[in-house]
This record gives structure tokens, sequence and C-alpha cells, in this order.
């Protein structure tokens, strides 16, 4: 079987702002992912993925993008990006950059340029569209950041779309100009010798162009895998990704299964893989993400399963990911931040790490790191969850709910500096952090971490050695066992007379199981003594087994 590298390669996430800042101005930087290059390399992981470092007013911190050819002097400037390029090099790991290319910081000289005149030869970069006979929006679609998608310009009089952020302006992909012109900042990056791209947003680049009213919901549905996104993604792919021999994982918004197996088959030469959300919706009751509630499991091992069957049928690649910048910490929202942290983490990481696919690992989540749990309105930062709060406070909710809601969702959970030792601002910055410190800081950081026995971290470094180790994780099929128990998540996993069962508690009580593979031979577990004989075996709270099996 033909394996490309990065089927059995693990990723490390870096949201650069947060990790570790060299220069007292409360803000990571680049020469702060250099000083801790060994630490990542320690963890065993093959590639880096660096969330926006290009120059921008950083309105949506970095995806708002004012100039593709430059760094943003906050995190250095392009000999340190240079340096850093090299040293992940050295250290056999490679680096991709996060591309954002369905919009654009309105700051950015073509939407400044675009924005003087109709008939300025930028205008058509962007989509702009005239108010109705009463000065209407040209549709009732909605901002995903809150609010109407469009924005009224003064000069021009007309509308612009933006999906994200009004400072967020969409770009326009009809145009041939444009394509171009972002194929050839993309050669850019690629003649640097960046291995590679996560592509934000990006099957949301093909907009139906009749522009339709949504009558059922806030327009996704006229965006989303939209008509000419697999032409543009394929026209991509031979202008940039398969001459420069790049590794690419597309961001997917709202997507579907079908859609995905078409982005990453091989056959057809679009990307290597997908991030897909659906089974971090499962705490959205009603689609609804700005409520607090528990998550639903049952839901959660549906839907992961139906994605690992799916792609696997369809030959497609999944990206595995609990967590990243846009998500709350995944021990706080599916395991349990109290006394069984720990034993959750390693749980969560065994469950998502066994499956098919390339795993993510987001800053921090190798050390167990929690929501922070903020408990004021200051300290929150992010565009998204401003716009929410103000959105929640027009509707009435009262302010202590808004507040819980914000401790539940909001993408800031991921945001707060890295927990680098117990002493001032977590060892993250010797100036004032940009958003605080997580107050945990004293209990979880890297310093106790990396020398503390049978630690998170090394829980991590045992299921990447894994996945070197055995070909069936990579190239396994899957099989959801106990698909209606309230409490256990098992699967198993089979290639070439080989198979493993995974069997995780998600919950703090023991519970039993039975399972017809009788004595299993333990590769990992996250208690000592795991027990063998499988055919009644009691977990314990959080007990996570990857047992190989005949
Ligand atoms: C992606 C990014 C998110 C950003 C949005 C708009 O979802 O991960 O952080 O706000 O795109 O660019």
């Amino acid at each position: 079987m033909q394996e490309a590298w990065w089927q059995r390669a693990v990723v490390y996430q870096i949201y650069p702002k947060s990790f570790k800042d060299t220069t007292g101005s409360g803000t990571g930087d680049l020469q702060g992912i250099i000083e801790k290059l060994d630490y990542i390399q320690a963890l065993g992981v093959d590639v880096i993925w660096l969330t926006p470092v290009y120059q921008s007013p950083q309105n949506d911190n970095g995806y708002d993008i004012s100039d593709y050819f430059s760094i943003d002097p906050a995190y250095g400037t392009m000999e340190d990006f240079e340096q850093l390029l090299e040293e992940t090099h050295n250290r056999d790991m490679k680096l991709i950059m996060d591309l954002v290319i369905n919009h654009t910081s309105t700051h950015h000289e073509w939407f400044q340029e675009s924005a003087q005149s109709k008939d300025n030869p930028f205008r058509d970069f962007y989509i702009w569209k005239d108010a109705g006979n009463d000065g209407e929006m040209p549709n009732n679609w909605k901002s995903k950041f809150g609010g109407p998608a469009w924005q009224w310009d003064e000069q021009t009089e007309q509308y612009y779309l933006h999906l994200y952020d009004k400072t967020q302006a969409d770009l326009n992909w009809e145009n041939d100009t444009l394509r171009e012109k972002l194929y050839d900042m993309m050669r850019y990056w690629a003649k640097k010798g960046i291995d590679g791209f996560r592509l934000d947003v990006i099957n949301l680049i093909s907009k139906h162009q009749d522009f339709p009213d949504d009558n059922q919901g806030d327009g996704r549905r006229f965006y989303t895998d939209g008509p000419r996104i697999h032409e543009y993604l394929h026209e991509m792919n031979q202008a940039v990704f398969k001459p420069h021999g790049m590794m690419t994982v597309g961001e997917m918004s709202s997507t579907s299964i079908e859609s995905c197996v078409k982005y990453t088959n091989p056959k057809r030469e679009e990307l290597d893989m997908t991030f897909q959300f659906h089974h971090l919706k499962v705490d959205y009751p009603e689609g609804k993400k700005w409520t607090k509630a528990p998550f639903d499991f049952l839901e959660l091992k549906q839907i992961l399963s139906d994605w690992q069957v799916g792609m696997h049928e369809g030959k497609g690649w999944n990206a595995l990911f609990w967590c990243n910048h846009d998500q709350p910490r995944i021990v706080s929202r599916f395991g349990n931040e109290g006394p069984y942290r720990e034993m959750s983490a390693k749980m969560l990481a065994t469950t998502l790490h066994m499956m098919q696919g390339t795993p993510y690992i987001y800053q921090g989540e190798e050390i167990g790191m929690t929501n922070p749990n903020f408990t004021s309105l200051e300290q929150y930062r992010d565009v998204e969850s401003l716009n929410a709060y103000e959105e929640m406070k027009a509707a009435g909710v009262p302010e202590k709910e808004i507040l819980a809601i914000l401790q539940q969702k909001s993408r800031d959970n991921a945001r707060t500096p890295m927990q680098w030792t117990d002493g001032e601002h977590a060892g993250f910055t010797t100036g004032e952090p940009w958003i605080p410190v997580a107050d945990n800081y004293h209990d979880i950081h890297v310093k106790h971490v990396v020398q503390q026995p049978n630690s998170i971290f090394q829980h991590y470094q045992a299921l990447i050695q894994l996945r070197k180790k055995y070909d069936m994780i990579t190239h396994g099929d899957y099989q959801l066992l106990l698909a209606d128990h309230p409490q256990i998540f098992a699967y198993t996993r089979s290639w070439q007379g080989e198979r493993m069962l995974v069997v995780s508690n998600f919950y703090a009580k023991d519970v039993e199981a039975s399972f017809s593979y009788g004595q299993g031979e333990v590769l990992l577990s996250n208690y000592p003594d795991s027990s063998t004989d499988l055919d009644r075996i009691t977990l314990r709270p959080y007990e996570s087994v990857i047992y190989k099996v005949n």
C-alpha cells in the first residue's frame, strides 16, 4: 500500500501570540518559538502548523491579513521567520503556514484600491453589490461573527461582503487575475521552503453567484462547498501544491463527508486532508453555540465514527483534532477539570489518536491545559466573543448567564498564554500578557510535566510512537462497538491480520463491559494495572486502554 509521509505524521499547532514572548511586549513571537523547538521535538511530532504571522491589524488575531509577503512586526522579522524555518528543518520537522484566502483585511492594499471607485482595477477583487431600492442589503446573509454579512461603503455607495468581521472582506474568486495573484503569493512561500499550508475556511471561497436570500438559515448553504470549489482547489493544487510537493489541510466549515471525500481523495488532486467540526458541535443544542449545555456523548461517538468509516471508504483522509485556537480546551469540555484532569486528558488523547487520520495537538493540550474560567468581560479579547456578548445583552440575557456561556464557549478559552513555569505570568512573558494567564498555572505547567513520571506529555509521546510502529493505526479499518453505551467509547482497528481494541470510559464512575476477544495485550493505558481479561473488564474513572487482540 502506498503511503504518503503525512499519513503517519502528527502535527503540533502553535498560536504564536500566546506561545512564548522573548521581548517583554506581552505578545508571543517567532524567537519564542525558536527557543521552544527542542521541547516540541521532544514530543515526537513531525510538523508544526503556525497560525497567521503575516502583517495584520490583528482584529481577528492575524486572520485579517494586510500583507501576505511580510511578517507582522509584533512577531519579528522575515529573518526571524527564515531562522525558524531553518531550525525546524534542522530538527527533522516540517513547517506549514496558515493561508487565509477567503478574505483579506480591509487594510490590504487590494481592498484599499478596490474601495477607491467602482472602476478601480481592483474593484472586482472583492464582492461589491448595490443596495436595494430602499437602501436594503443585497441579501439577508449573516456574518459568522454576528450581525449582517454586508457593510455599506459611503464613498462608492455599495455594500461589500464579509462572512466574518467587517474588517475581513471576502475575496471574489470568480476573478481570474485575483486567483493568479494568490497562486503567485503561495509560490513565494513555497520557494522559501515551507512544507505546506493549512487553508483557512477554504470551502467558503466559491459563492453562489445569484446571492439569493436564505429563508431557512444564515446564507451558508449558498457558499459552503460552493459551485466552483472543486475546480478552484484542483487549479490551486496544479498551480502550487503539486509542483512544490506541499502538504495541505483544509479547514472546512459546515461541510459533509461526501464533500470531504472529494476534497481529499488523492485521485482528484485537491487537498491532502480536511478539518471538519461536526463532532465539536455536540454541545450546541439545536445548532446554537451561545448556550451553556452538556455534550451529547452518543452523538459524539456516532459523528466521529461516521467520519472514520465514510472517509475510509471514500479513500479520503481526516485531520483528527479535539483542540485548536477556536475551541474551548478539551479537558474542560469532554473531560474533567477537577480530580481526573490528568486521567481524562490521557483518555481523550488515546480515543482520538488511535483513529485513522493525521492527529493535531494544539499547544498546551499536551500538558492538559484547561479553560481559564474568566469571571469578567474585561478578561476577554476575541472579536467573536465580544460580539456575542453584545448580541446576548441586546436579547435580554442576564449578565451572569452571558458570562457563564462565555466561560464555556469563548474562543479565548484556547488562547490564554502557554503555561511554561509556575513563575510570574507562567513564564510566558516578562511584560503584561495580552490576555490573562489562567490562574491554575501554579499547578499546570511545562516545567513540572516534563519531569513528572507518567505525565500527560509522556502519554502523547507514547501515542505518537505507537502510530509510527503499527501500520494498522494508519491503514486499518474502523469499527465502532457498543454504539449505544452511554459511558464507553470502544472501537477496533484492523489491518492485515492485526487488530487493536481501544476502550475508553468517558465518565468519573466505574463501568463494566465485556468484549469477545478473550485476553488482550495492553499497548498503552492511563492506569498502571489495567485488566487484560476482556470477557469482563471494569473500567475505572476515565480509564482508557489500547489492547492488541486476536
Ligand atoms: C477560521 C479561523 C478563525 C478565524 C476565521 C476567519 O475559522 O480558525 O480563527 O476567525 O477562520 O478567518
